[in-house]
């Protein structure tokens, strides 16, 4: 809100003759804004900014992004501290409730998100309706929403809220792991008391009635960091779109569900998806890494480098350069040092590093580029990728979503155009077409 902001000295905007003084605020952080609220009804005039990239839809207190320094701060601390130190349920519990929890609040939220993590019995049969192969980013945000036909809307009072998101963080990682053994035909593992977060979703995703599956601490450890490195990364696209869906007064669960349909376009989340089957191309074709460098710069060619570019980054993605290095521990522990996926993913980053169109356009590996190639080394198939980023995502999404609720600054979030279309035409009836 602009109360949270700092004023600054005004800006001046001349259009024709008219010249308007716009107000200027400062966050936290000296990240600086031009407020233009008041634009059109005084001049007519609307702003043109396609993408938003120089837009602000709300004053945050959850995460800070600097793009240029490549620093990332969750609630102020910093992405390495929380990685090094945290599991993704503290993590989860400092974005959502606003600190970090103290020993009794991190035993209450593991002894709430344990009992709610059974989907109910009836949602289970959903999962049989859907073809064999469907994507599981399409069951999971269809489950995301019908949840909301199971579990009563989210009320203003905090015990309800506290219910309702520990209920969908806890029934998110059931739903992904469910439908993951309903796409290879295993029947599905309920959730057991005795796991922690991470490892209760490798349970659930690998242990079957002829499989021990063995949990590995340093598996586990891996994918709480990668959770981690997912949790939250401000205004991107799908948490714009779940703030969008509950600017209309809609439900959590509704504005959580199209936050998973967002992310799963490949230039956002499902790029890690896209990041493996470029690299398996590159392997199975013979290609050369070269090769792929020079496409993926041409105008002409559709390629783009997946794993590569960001909006905000102008620099090394912190969360990229510790996913790298947690790939490379994971591998060389697993005894898969040798990956030739690894290698390529190598080959890439150090030829676009130190290649004149990457440098100028300031394109460096993003958190997408590496955490494929740890979740293949884990077992976890491809078409679950994305998955695993919503996963890591959702407590970022209902930060925000609370965080929209509870801001009187915000409305309906409904953008304008510029017409170029074409003015009145006499109408032609049917007959005459
Ligand atoms: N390979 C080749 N060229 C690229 C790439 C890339 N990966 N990314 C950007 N460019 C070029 C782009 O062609 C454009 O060139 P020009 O100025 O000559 O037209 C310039 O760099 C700026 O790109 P942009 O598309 O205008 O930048 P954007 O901020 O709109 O897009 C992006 C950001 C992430 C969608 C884009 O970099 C991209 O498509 N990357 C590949 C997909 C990817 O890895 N997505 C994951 C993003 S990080 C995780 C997440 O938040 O989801």
């Amino acid at each position: 809100m602009k109360t949270d902001m700092k004023k600054l000295e005004s800006a001046e905007l001349k259009i024709g003759k008219k010249i308007l003084n716009l107000d200027v605020y400062e966050g936290a952080l000296e990240e600086r804004c031009i407020d233009i609220s008041k634009l059109r009804q005084e001049t007519g005039y609307i702003t043109y900014d396609p993408g938003f990239g120089n837009t602000g839809i709300a004053s945050s207190d959850i995460t800070f992004v600097d793009g240029e320094k490549g620093i990332l701060l969750h609630r102020g601390y910093q992405i390495e501290d929380l990685a090094a130190n945290c599991t993704f349920i503290e993590v989860a519990y400092l974005l959502i409730f606003g600190k970090l929890p103290n020993q009794e609040e991190r035993l209450a939220f593991s002894a709430s998100l344990n009992a709610n993590s059974m989907l109910h019995e009836d949602m289970r049969q959903f999962f049989s309706n859907y073809p064999e192969h469907s994507h599981p980013m399409a069951v999971l945000s269809a489950m995301v929403v019908s949840l909301s036909t199971f579990y009563p809307e989210i009320e203003d009072e905090s015990e309800s809220i506290h219910l309702t998101v520990t209920r969908l963080l806890s029934k998110m990682r059931t739903i992904a792991a469910f439908s993951y053994k309903k796409s290879i035909g295993e029947p599905v593992r309920q959730p057991s008391w005795k796991y922690r977060y991470c490892e209760n979703f490798l349970s659930m995703m690998f242990k079957s009635p002829v499989n021990n599956y063995q949990i590995d601490p340093i598996v586990e450890r891996a994918l709480n960091l990668f959770l981690v490195l997912h949790a939250d990364h401000e205004q991107n696209c799908s948490t714009t779109v779940a703030r969008a869906v509950c600017s209309s007064g809609a439900n959590l669960y509704a504005s959580i569900a199209s936050g998973v349909c967002a992310l799963w376009g490949p230039l956002h989340g499902g790029a890690n998806q896209g990041v493996i089957e470029m690299l398996e191309k590159i392997l199975a074709g013979g290609i050369k890494p070269s090769d792929i460098i020079e496409a993926a710069k041409r105008k002409d060619s559709k390629l783009r480098l997946m794993g590569f570019g960001h909006r905000v980054y102008k620099t090394y993605d912190p969360r990229a350069k510790l996913a790298k290095q947690s790939c490379v521990d994971l591998l060389n522990h697993l005894g898969m040092q040798d990956d030739p996926l690894l290698d390529i993913a190598m080959e890439l980053e150090q030829r676009a590093l130190t290649d004149d169109y990457f440098i100028e356009k300031h394109l460096y590996p993003n958190v997408d580029f590496y955490t494929g190639i740890a979740y293949r080394a884990m077992g976890i198939p491809k078409n679950m990728f994305t998955v695993m980023f919503a996963i890591g995502r959702l407590p970022g999404w209902i930060a925000h979503w609370l965080e929209m609720k509870a801001d009187r600054e915000q409305r309906i979030v409904r953008p304008r155009q510029i017409y170029v279309g074409k003015n009145v035409l006499p109408f032609v009836k049917i007959e005459n077409r």
